[in-house]
């Protein structure tokens, strides 16, 4: 199974990202951050090699999709104010 966390390179993003690697989980993180220092605090050195990262902004569905959809994700949202920017979308659960 593969994941993708949006939001994965802050404080509860860094935790559910550590939670599905021990898992051994596939994790994907899409985040507007591109600095791992977050997630290097919780996750091992060989740990952060199984995490495939992708930057840019959760309001770029257009993105957001394509990930979902190329990479086969089920999706777990950890981002600030998900919900304002996917008006219409309830709570924070599957945009795909
Ligand atoms: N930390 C807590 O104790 C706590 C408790 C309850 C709820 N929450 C909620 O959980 C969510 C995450 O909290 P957190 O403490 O991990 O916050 P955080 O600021 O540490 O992490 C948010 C992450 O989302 C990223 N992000 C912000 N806007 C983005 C965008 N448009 N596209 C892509 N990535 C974006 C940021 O770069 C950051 O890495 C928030 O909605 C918060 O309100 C947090």
């Amino acid at each position: 199974m593969r994941v993708l966390v949006t939001g994965g390179q802050g404080c509860i993003g860094a935790w559910i990202v550590k939670q599905l690697l021990d898992q051994s989980i596939e994790v994907v993180t899409y985040d507007l951050n591109p600095d791992p220092n977050r997630l290097a605090l919780v996750a091992s050195r060989k740990e952060m090699s199984r995490i495939e990262f992708h930057i840019g902004s959760i309001e770029d569905t257009h993105h957001v999709k394509k990930l979902v959809r190329d990479r086969g994700n089920p999706h777990c949202a950890s981002c600030w104010r998900v919900n304002s920017v996917l008006p219409g979308q309830s709570g924070k659960g599957s945009i795909g």
